[in-house]
């Protein structure tokens, strides 16, 4: 903390302790519900490798340039997301894309609150081990209990949120830093276990098919613009969370390389968690399209089956809340660090206060999941891409080729990265984006 209490905004703003910890926390936003929950089920409805495809190529294409872009605007501000444009061009209306940010941020979290809730109340049922020696209709239909009990869903949205809220008010350094280097490897590598399980099951060739052979008849222009606000919704781009997490950065570090782990650790990820549903799908005849209920219909299920299932259960389900909450928390830290910046209120109060707001505006999805899937359809079809839009034509049109490099080359001298950065942002990302939007909305 030291270095930053020389500055205008003293402790509440807080820094990373290193460029480890820096990308281990993006990581952390990154890797959460958006792959193991999102993923599979968006995967299962689009019909599968064809999808995996193209969602590679949004990640590549799009996402990593775009990553390195947020990351670079909170380097060189070290502001929010809404400071960081008015610094960059004082007094231009690029301030709205800070401000949808802040307004996403908002928006995304009421209702992953509530789907974090479900996989406490997976975790909890683990703890008491209700999975087990249960037939599968039954642990498959525990779902539609969840779904059926507002209480439920509302008390567990309240826990998910009160953990989310107390992190956040502890600060950057305290909060969310730490528990990244332990939570994100472990998960990895319980995914790896559960995929030899999944790979010997009956349904491992039906899953493994379903994953890699793309039949490109059931891919739309919908499928594509899914795949593309799947891998913003992912990779935690398009409304300034990387912006934020990047102004905690100071000093030099290679920015490049950082996106490229990022984007990298979180597809791993996300394509471990697929290729350990699907098979798992099909050996006990559950339907690849089934929809947000696929992960909590299937694991449990399997889980009831497994030797010592009650234990990986509740390993899975803590790994998985972790793994939600740290992103939960960039999704808080994206808002609370407007406050923090532009209005000076202290951090606890602002993390509580607009993690109160947040909470209320989440009950409506916890008790109609018809409302939950409209907030999720906005965000990640509509909100996303066109900040993740607004993002690449400001850092590909509107900052002076200078100001790029400069910030570029802090931490990373070569040319060729930031040559091949600069075309991908400029023309790739933008051009591509808008494409497929408008293809969606029906213009061309
Ligand atoms: N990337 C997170 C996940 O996959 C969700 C998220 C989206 C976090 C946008 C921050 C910003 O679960």
């Amino acid at each position: 903390m030291s270095q930053r209490e020389a500055t205008s905004h003293p402790i509440e703003r807080g820094n990373w302790s290193s460029v480890l910890g820096f990308t281990l926390a993006a990581i952390g936003s990154a890797i959460g519900l958006g792959n193991v929950w999102r993923f599979p089920y968006i995967t299962g409805k689009y019909g599968g490798g064809a999808f995996v495809l193209v969602y590679i190529g949004c990640v590549l294409a799009v996402g990593i340039p775009i990553m390195l872009a947020e990351f670079l605007i909170g380097r060189k501000t070290q502001r929010n997301c809404v400071g960081a444009f008015q610094k960059l061009r004082p007094g231009s209306p690029w301030v709205v894309t800070g401000w949808l940010g802040v307004i996403t941020g908002f928006v995304i979290l009421s209702y992953y609150s509530v789907v974090g809730g479900w996989v406490l109340h997976y975790a909890f049922l683990s703890l008491k081990n209700s999975f087990t020696d249960r037939p599968p209709e039954e642990v498959s239909a525990m779902f539609s209990g969840l779904l059926g009990s507002p209480f439920l869903q509302i008390f567990w949205h309240t826990i998910f949120m009160l953990l989310t809220i107390i992190i956040v008010a502890r600060g950057i350094y305290g909060g969310i830093e730490r528990g990244n280097k332990i939570m994100m490897p472990a998960l990895f590598l319980l995914l790896c276990g559960l995929l030899v399980y999944a790979l010997q099951s009956d349904g491992a060739k039906a899953g493994l098919d379903f994953l890699l052979s793309p039949r490109w008849d059931q891919m739309s222009p919908t499928g594509v613009l899914e795949a593309l606000g799947q891998a913003f919704f992912s990779l935690s781009l398009g409304m300034g969370a990387m912006i934020t997490y990047g102004s905690y950065l100071r000093g030099e570090a290679n920015l490049f390389r950082s996106s490229f782990y990022v984007a990298i650790g979180d597809t791993l990820i996300a394509i471990l968690a697929g290729f350990v549903i699907f098979p798992l799908v099909f050996t006990f005849n559950l339907e690849p399209s089934a929809g947000p209920g696929l992960i909590f219909q299937t694991l449990p299920v399997a889980f009831s089956q497994l030797p010592a299932g009650g234990l990986v259960a509740l390993a899975f389900f803590s790994l998985l809340t972790f793994a939600a909450l740290t992103s939960a928390i960039s999704l808080l830290e994206v808002v609370v660090a407007y406050f923090i910046d532009e209005k000076r209120w202290g951090r606890t109060k602002t993390a509580w206060l607009i993690g109160g707001i947040i909470f209320l505006c989440g009950i409506p999805s916890a008790v109609w999941g018809y409302f939950l899937g409209l907030m999720d359809q906005i965000a990640t079809n509509y909100l996303l891409p066109i900040g993740a839009l607004l993002i690449a034509i400001f850092t590909g049109w509107v900052l002076t080729h200078s100001e790029r490099r400069s910030e570029f080359e802090s931490g990373e001298i070569r040319a060729l990265p930031y040559l091949s950065w600069s075309f991908l942002i400029r023309f790739v990302s933008p051009v591509a984006v808008a494409i497929i939007f408008i293809y969606k909305l029906g213009i061309f």
